[in-house]
């Protein structure tokens, strides 16, 4: 009798330069109301210490979220992160995919040796306000910040030592 052959689990990679049009593509369809993601998304990519990490499934992109790396200035002062954008393909969702690419964000910060992760969410984005408080994110309460297109949002923080 032959042993079934576990099916292939989708598996998160560091992104690199061939990924760029793929997440480009995908953040503007996705924050299409929040702003003009092509050019955010492009500016992030290239800026210094912005590592992406990529969601794909047999060769097929799944999703994306980019970290940027806050190195602070000073001796008692630590390295952070922030998860600058998340985002998977519509018919990944609801199924731990979200999940699975967070924690691989998150990973990628430890690997600076970041003390906590940082984002920001719009206030009506009410599923990933579940998603991230589901992941262990809370509220900082602050100065609010705004999206391109003047929604409000939420700055959240999670550490991660
Ligand atoms: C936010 C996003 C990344 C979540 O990814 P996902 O793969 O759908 O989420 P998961 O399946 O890993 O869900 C993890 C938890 O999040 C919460 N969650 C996920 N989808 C939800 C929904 N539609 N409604 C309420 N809670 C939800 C649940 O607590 C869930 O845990 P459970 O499955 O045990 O109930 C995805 O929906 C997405 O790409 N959205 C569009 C882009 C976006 O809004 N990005 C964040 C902006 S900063």
């Amino acid at each position: 009798m032959v042993a079934p052959v576990p099916a292939p689990r989708p598996v998160c990679r560091t992104g690199g330069d061939d990924d760029h049009e793929y997440m480009v593509g995908l953040a503007e369809r996705t924050f299409v109301d929040f702003g003009d993601y092509r050019m955010i998304i492009e500016e992030w990519l290239s800026a210094p210490r912005v590592q992406s990490v990529v969601l794909e499934d047999r060769g097929r992109r799944l999703g994306f979220a980019l970290v940027a790396q806050h190195r602070a200035l000073g001796f008692w002062r630590s390295t952070s992160a922030e998860l600058v954008a998340i985002a998977l393909e519509p018919r990944a969702r609801g199924r731990g995919l979200g999940s699975l690419l967070l924690r691989a964000a998150e990973d990628e910060a430890r690997s600076w040796s970041a003390y906590e992760m940082k984002l920001h969410t719009a206030i009506q984005n009410r599923v990933a306000r579940s998603f991230f408080h589901a992941a262990g994110y809370r509220v900082r309460e602050g100065r609010a910040t705004f999206y391109p297109n003047g929604q409000p949002a939420l700055e959240l923080r999670r550490r991660l030592s």
